[in-house]
């Protein structure tokens, strides 16, 4: 696997994080799932609103092929070798201080991408790989993780322990390497946008 390559000094769990499809079918104890929940607890959102909501299984337990079961075709080939699916969701409403009545949350998404973002960081840690996922059906999401009116579903991610790549199928093989980055000087400007 190609080593990444950080042109400024960053710490090794940030560099090395990347998202595999290939899993051994370790278990994951509900225990060290709820340390990654709780990584996820403490990220900033607006207000301190804390919109991330979590629903979640455990490979062959309670709700795994109800919930995998919602991923697109391509995703399902692979993701149902991890250990957990996690759905990420959102509250789309917060309270604040000015008013006695919820408001729309502008950043809801954003937040929840925060605590996703420490989850994700906190399993690269602690020896367990995340992979994010939008291929699924969000509407029969809605349904099937009974989400309530106010909330958005983000997107979904499993957690497993990273497999040997020859146990993918070949064409996933050339792809299962840590991607690189665009470099920083095309994504941060100082004082203007540059396109
Ligand atoms: C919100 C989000 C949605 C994604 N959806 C999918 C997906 O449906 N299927 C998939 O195979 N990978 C998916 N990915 C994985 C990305 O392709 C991957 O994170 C990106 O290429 C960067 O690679 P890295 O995570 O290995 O560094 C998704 C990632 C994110 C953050």
């Amino acid at each position: 696997m190609t080593a990444r390559k950080a042109d400024h000094p960053v710490a090794d769990f940030i560099l090395n994080r990347w998202s595999p499809r290939s899993f051994t079918e370790a278990t994951i104890s509900k225990s060290d799932l709820e340390t990654l929940f709780e990584a996820a607890r403490w990220a900033p959102s607006s207000y301190n609103s804390q919109p991330w909501r979590f629903v979640y299984a455990l490979r062959g337990g309670k709700g795994w092929d109800a919930l995998t079961g919602l991923l697109n075709p391509f995703n399902q080939s692979w993701a149902t070798h991890a250990s957990a699916i996690v759905f990420l969701l959102s509250k789309k409403t917060m309270m604040v201080p000015t008013s006695p009545d919820p408001i729309p949350s502008r950043s809801h998404s954003l937040d929840a991408g925060a605590a996703w973002a420490m989850l994700a960081l906190q399993a690269q840690i602690n020896g367990w790989a995340t992979h994010a996922m939008v291929g699924l059906d969000f509407d029969k999401a809605v349904e099937v993780l009974h989400v309530p009116e106010g909330y958005a579903v983000e997107m979904a991610f499993v957690v497993g322990k990273t497999g040997p790549k020859e146990q993918l199928p070949e064409a996933l093989q050339a792809r299962e390497m840590q991607s690189p980055r665009m470099p920083v000087s095309e994504f941060a400007f100082e004082a203007q946008f540059k396109a």
